[in-house]
């Protein structure tokens, strides 16, 4: 049963992708609709939590009773998520789909087409998820990792890489499952243990995601 397993906790989840601006009219994004953080951040409230989302440009409504924050770039989801967590976190939960690089500038004018080739330098983006797990004295820090090959591999070096106490690995390779879907199945890696959820709904696995949240940190104490 989910009620009550966060009561009195606060979350932080982020969701959906980011836009990372090339000029006024251009930007490079990727395909994630937000569904899955969202219905996280559902889970988290039905759980019990006081519930934190910094989104990205999605299409869907915030869960009712969530707080939501709304956010562009990469550099704004750090920002945004670093205050959230500075008002207290005890759970932080990455699944949104940031990306890692962005043009070195954004035009001030729309970028003509002249030659037949062009080149567009990309410089790295900070890591939310790296830089909230490796605060001193970090909430329960969760991450997600979405692979299309050796899933089981990449998920581990993440957990142990960005010291996180949880991964949920996503293949997202499988047709009909992960980005843009109704539909994921997950992998949960911790340091001493894993668990299979799915395919099933993102709001069933949010919800079974949430419940062993919130066992781990009960036991965490
Ligand atoms: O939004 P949907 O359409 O429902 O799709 C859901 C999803 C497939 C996007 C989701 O389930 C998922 O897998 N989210 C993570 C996507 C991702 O970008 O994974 P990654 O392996 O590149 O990143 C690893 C982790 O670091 C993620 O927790 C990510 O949020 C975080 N990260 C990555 C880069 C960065 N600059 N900052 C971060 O916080």
């Amino acid at each position: 049963d989910q009620a009550g397993v966060l009561a009195g906790r606060r979350v932080v989840i982020t969701a959906g992708p980011t836009r990372e601006p090339i000029d006024p009219v251009r930007y490079i994004s990727n395909h994630s609709s937000g569904k899955m953080g969202y219905a996280l951040a559902a889970a988290a409230r039905d759980a019990g939590a006081d519930v934190v989302l910094v989104s990205g440009p999605v299409n869907i409504p915030a869960p009712a009773g969530v707080e939501l924050r709304t956010v562009e770039t990469a550099e704004d989801m750090l920002r945004a998520s670093s205050s959230a967590v500075d008002e207290g976190c005890d759970v932080f939960v990455a699944s949104a789909a940031v990306a890692d690089y962005r043009p070195e500038t954004c035009a001030d004018d729309k970028i003509k087409k002249s030659t037949e080739q062009m080149t567009l330098p990309l410089v790295r983006n900070p890591d939310t998820l790296a830089t909230i797990a490796g605060r001193d004295n970090p909430p329960f820090t969760v991450g997600f990792a979405a692979e299309t090959v050796d899933v089981e591999k990449y998920a581990l070096d993440k957990l142990q890489r960005k010291k996180l106490r949880m991964i949920v690995a996503n293949d997202v390779s499988v047709p009909g499952l992960g980005f843009n879907s109704e539909n994921n199945a997950v992998t949960v890696f911790w340091p001493e243990g894993r668990e299979s959820i799915g395919p099933d709904s993102k709001q069933r696995i949010a919800e079974r995601l949430m419940l062993l949240i919130g066992k781990h940190l009960e036991a965490a104490g």
